[in-house]
């Protein structure tokens, strides 16, 4: 069978037609036939950070344009008879943007008389690791660490899922953004904190900075972000000040020890806490899912973590970085197994976009 999927949660547009080949297997052998993603990033840059309704726009735009690519990169002339099956990511979300995608997918239900199924965000950055990876085993836990989320989530099987802790305030990468703000480095910031943090070279130079862990010690699952990038605000002003900001050395240096230990903060804080799900609900496997965790770092700390931990042997999944941030594979994928959920093209209008839609 065949999938079109449409991703437009925040400011990535994202289709993806998925072959899926016929097999009696829960988790089969899954083909991409086509994976394309217009991002935005170059439309936010100059305000920092994305804008709802400036990404809607945006979206609807860039939509046409990648559909008609994906089914010309896969040779489908006849999309009623070629594709069997439509998925949509309905939240959660900006809304403006989820709901561009959400009614293109009607639309193209009602021309093509093809079901839609329903995908849930976070669900779909937790599944996109069947793509690489069959072995998950239960219970699992995810940690998902996005640009609006930061959940730890207990999975017992495949869409049944108990979430543990979130944050309470800023996700992690929002706190990536906000930080990198400051330091006056680019939309989207995770990506430029990582860039800079592989400059340090020397870990105990004299511009060493400090920052708070923020509920590390607490006994929950949830998170706390906020804090820390005002730490970040408040250390970043003590700092310049007090040298030469046209010395541009000194400020660059500056910069790389700021992000390298907001890198390092953060890390530590997913880290301790995960791994406390991971020993307390005897977890066989770990997986990480979000733009976030493309980190490098992160990846190689979460590995090494494991690799020292006592507890039984615990497996770490983790997709590619392409496939980390925002795509529509993802949303193919997690309809492939919630196929029994879809919805025919006669009742497509009950669907909704719902931006504070929650895994379960
Ligand atoms: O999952 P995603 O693509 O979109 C949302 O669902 O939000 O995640 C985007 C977030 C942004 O905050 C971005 O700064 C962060 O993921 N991010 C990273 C890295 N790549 C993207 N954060 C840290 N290190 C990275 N390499
Ligand atoms: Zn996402």
């Amino acid at each position: 069978m065949k999938i079109l999927a449409i991703e437009t949660s925040c400011d990535d547009t994202g289709i993806a037609i998925l072959k899926i080949p016929k097999t009696k297997a829960q988790s089969p052998n899954f083909v991409v036939l086509s994976n394309t993603v217009a991002s935005q990033i170059e439309v936010h840059k100059p305000y920092g950070g994305v804008y709802p309704m400036l990404a809607k726009r945006e979206h609807l735009k860039n939509l046409p344009i990648v559909l008609k690519k994906a089914l010309k990169q896969t040779n489908i002339s006849d999309p009623k008879k070629q594709i069997d099956l439509l998925a949509v990511t309905n939240g959660p979300g900006l809304e403006p943007c989820l709901w561009a995608g959400v009614n293109l997918t009607k639309e193209l239900s009602k021309s093509w008389e093809i079901p839609i199924v329903p995908v849930n965000h976070i669900e779909g950055h937790i599944l996109v690791n069947y793509l690489e990876n069959k072995k998950i085993k239960f219970p699992a836990i995810a940690l998902v660490v996005s640009g609006g989320h930061t959940q730890l989530i207990l999975m017992k099987k495949i869409g049944s899922y108990k979430i543990l802790g979130e944050t309470r305030d800023d996700a992690a990468g929002e706190c990536f953004d906000k930080c990198a703000k400051i330091l006056g480095l680019p939309y989207p910031g995770g990506p430029e904190i990582e860039k800079l943090s592989k400059k340090l070279k020397d870990k105990n130079s004299k511009l060493k900075v400090s920052l708070p862990r923020p509920m590390i010690n607490t006994k929950d699952y949830d998170f706390s972000f906020s804090g820390l990038k005002t730490a970040v605000l408040y250390t970043w002003q003590k700092m310049i000040p007090a040298r030469k900001v046209s010395d541009r050395t000194l400020y660059g240096q500056m910069q790389i020890a700021m992000a390298s230990e907001v890198q390092q903060a953060v890390i530590d804080v997913l880290l301790k806490k995960t791994m406390k799900a991971v020993n307390g609900y005897k977890a066989k496997t770990l997986i990480l899912g979000g733009g976030v965790s493309a980190n490098q770092e992160l990846r190689r700390q979460f590995q090494k973590a494991l690799k020292t931990n006592n507890s039984t042997a615990v497996e770490l999944f983790m997709p590619s970085a392409n496939l980390s941030t925002d795509n529509a594979v993802m949303t193919a994928i997690t309809a492939y197994f919630h196929r029994n959920k879809k919805i025919a093209t006669s009742d497509v209008t009950i669907l909704k976009a719902e931006a504070n839609l929650r895994i379960k």
